[in-house]
């Protein structure tokens, strides 16, 4: 492939010389109920509000504004199943059809604009045409990942107080079908928040016991709908910074941050990267191989494929064991797709069961464009061996939940700068990126430091957390004034590359998922036998990292041996969700600590990873470092 010169510096130069000329073009490109006059109202809100006198419905341009322009025929989604062995399509005008029916029953249950629906959905059409429909209402939607357990959707149900529940019989994972509807009801008795309905998608794979009046059948209400010739649905207009969605993500304790997302910023950040960063044009095929429950799948299999006018897949799948490790391959070639996005970890799995690619031979991926991949550090080995293996540009791009969209990346579609492995390239316009040092000023190329970003956040970004402005300044905005501390660190080199080396949080990364140690801890605090308790991230060679916890049992304690360290795993379970991937438990006699009482935690991350470690001055009694080594002793040579 021949390198065009990127218009990279020429773009990015000309956001910051005028930043709200840059994004009143790019809302130029969708339609507006009321087109934005001003773009950015720089004292609304906690750091400034985007597009503050503009109205529009993001619904409307990920369904109408297409069909509109001639596109109803074009496929609008592609639903491949592998693990249930089904797969269907629906065009813009089938899948506007469907927004609409849902639409009515939503409106039938008695939200309006400003309620909230949560959506508990598996990877099936219904959960995005759930999040459309609400979209299309005003309705404010939060989606709850398949692998969290009843505690967490209840947590998530006393935050969004939701007036409905829109959800599945079940989920299906490798070997097992999850039954949803046990852990749903379980998650409304705990909720103190009493939700008044739950409209249900029956799949023939598990058929969930309904409760009369309370829970509703999602085909029957579509059925009736048709016989009785419903029509359309007239999308609802939407200040620009009303809220479209909150999405729930790992903060530092147990307690979910919601993220909320408005319609406005959101809608023209996400149009602008399909083109920019991910060089997509309408029509083409986007296949972003995640979940709808995470923030890459509202903004990557649902709404900016879909804003953009292409067409989009939903894969009910994994890498690997679906059947194979060529599931990708066939997904890919099958479909035409231009361009996959993924978590580093999918591919780590497919390179453990197919070191060769060998699978790879049987597809012709011809017309493949690029891979993406993001969610957690991208190593150098594993973009290498994909470079190899697919002959296209392996693109690590590095971005949050908070943000929406990429912070920083390598961008496609205004030409590729070159490579470095290692490094999620350089900032996208809208991001002015710094590295600071602890006193909040700028370090030079190649030093360690908070990476964080000058205020105001491009639109699409967090306004605020739902419900809790206080907990947005506090998390985000108050350690570096006039910055959106990002909690990762990393540093830049010479050339302004970018490298994010990890959290400065208690956030770990499981196969692409975030997760709060934090909040694993609080679970394991809570069993009756433990005393004191810590868990760390320890590197996985799949998982990139897993959580490892370490309990101290009560005095007087006296059970089998391994006893309570299974219930502790089992706990983390039932209590956050088999995602936290939480299978060990160790028992030590006591934690590692400073002389002030603060665990030792990153010291013990080191001797589990098998990087060397220095016996920290502070440290309260030298000894017990040398037990916590002891008891894992085993783990890197296990691998
Ligand atoms: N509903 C119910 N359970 C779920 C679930 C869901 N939607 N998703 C995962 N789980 C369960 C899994 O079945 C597994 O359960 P187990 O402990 O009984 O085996 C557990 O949660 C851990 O899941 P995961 O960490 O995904 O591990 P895995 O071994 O099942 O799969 C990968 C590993 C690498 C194949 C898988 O994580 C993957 O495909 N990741 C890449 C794509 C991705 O998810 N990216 C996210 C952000 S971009
Ligand atoms: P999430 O909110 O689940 O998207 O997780 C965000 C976190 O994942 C970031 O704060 C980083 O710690 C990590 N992350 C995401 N993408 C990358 C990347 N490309 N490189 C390094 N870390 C990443």
């Amino acid at each position: 492939m021949v390198a065009q010169a990127s218009r990279y510096h020429a773009v990015y130069d000309g956001w910051k010389n005028d930043p709200e000329g840059f994004w009143r073009e790019a809302a130029s490109a969708l339609d507006w109920i009321e087109p934005p006059r001003a773009i950015l109202n720089p004292s609304a809100g906690a750091y400034g509000r985007w597009f503050p006198d503009a109205v529009c419905n993001t619904a409307a341009n990920c369904l109408d504004r297409h069909i509109a322009a001639g596109r109803g025929d074009q496929l609008a989604l592609i639903y491949d199943s592998p693990i249930t062995n089904s797969g269907s399509s629906l065009t813009y005008s089938d899948l506007k059809r469907e927004v609409d029916l849902a639409a009515h029953m939503i409106r039938g249950f008695g939200l309006e604009k400003g309620d909230r629906a949560i959506i508990y959905m598996p990877m099936i059409p219904e959960a995005v045409v759930a999040m459309l429909a609400c979209a299309r209402l005003g309705i404010i939607h939060s989606v709850v990942f398949g692998g969290f357990a009843a505690h967490e959707l209840a947590t998530r149900i006393d935050d969004a107080k939701p007036k409905l529940i829109l959800t599945a019989s079940c989920g299906i994972e490798p070997g097992r079908v999850v039954a949803y509807k046990p852990l749903l009801d379980r998650a409304i008795d705990e909720a103190h928040h009493k939700v008044s309905h739950v409209l249900l998608f029956q799949r023939p794979q598990a058929k969930a016991e309904m409760i009369a009046g309370r829970d509703h059948d999602w085909a029957e209400g579509r059925d009736r709908l048709i016989a009785q010739g419903a029509g359309p649905v007239e999308a609802v207009p939407m200040s620009a910074d009303d809220p479209l969605y909150v999405l729930y993500t790992s903060g530092t304790t147990g307690k979910p941050k919601g993220v909320v997302r408005d319609h406005a910023g959101h809608m023209v950040s996400l149009h602008w990267s399909m083109g920019a960063i991910y060089g997509m044009e309408a029509g083409e095929v986007f296949w972003a191989a995640s979940d709808v429950g995470w923030v890459v799948g509202h903004s990557y299999i649902v709404y900016a494929p879909l804003l953009k006018g292409c067409t989009t897949l939903l894969y009910e799948g994994k890498p690997v064991g679906t059947p194979d490790p060529g599931a990708f391959w066939r997904v890919i070639a099958e479909h035409k797709v231009k361009v996959l996005f993924t978590a580093p970890t999918a591919f780590r799995a497919i390179r453990k069961e197919d070191p060769k690619a060998e699978y790879l031979a049987k597809y012709n991926l011809g017309g493949f464009r690029a891979l993406f991949l993001a969610g957690e550090r991208a190593d150098p080995d594993t973009v290498k061996w994909a470079e190899d293996i697919l002959k296209v540009p392996v693109i690590d791009h590095w971005w949050q939940t908070e943000t929406g969209w990429p912070i920083c990346g390598n961008p496609l579609g205004l030409g590729m700068l070159p490579v470095k492995h290692g490094s999620p390239t350089v900032p996208m316009p809208g991001y002015d990126v710094q590295v600071l040092d602890e006193a909040g000023k700028p370090v030079e190329a190649g030093k360690m430091g908070s990476i964080a970003v000058k205020l105001p956040l491009p639109p699409g970004c967090l306004p605020t957390l739902w419900n809790a402005d206080d907990r947005f300044r506090s998390s985000y905005l108050a350690e570096y004034p006039g910055y959106y501390n990002t909690s990762d660190a990393g540093y830049r080199d010479a050339e302004g590359y970018l490298y994010i080396m990890g959290r400065t949080d208690d956030i770990i990364n499981v196969a692409g998922h975030r997760l709060s140690t934090g909040g694993m801890e609080e679970v394991l605090a809570s069993h009756p036998a433990v005393a004191e308790c810590a868990v760390i991230g320890a590197k996985d060679a799949l998982k990139g990292e897993v959580p490892l916890g370490f309990v101290v049992l009560k005095a007087g304690v006296n059970a089998l041996p391994g006893m309570i360290e299974r219930e502790c795993v089992g706990l983390v379970r039932d209590q956050i969700g088999p995602v936290a991937a939480f299978k060990t438990a160790i028992t030590v006699n006591r934690l590692p600590k400073t002389r002030s009482g603060k665990i030792l935690r990153g010291t013990m991350k080191k001797i589990a990873d098998g990087d060397p470690w220095t016996m920290p001055a502070t440290i309260d009694d030298p000894a017990i470092l040398e037990e916590i080594a002891r008891a894992l002793e085993g783990r890197h040579s296990a691998g």
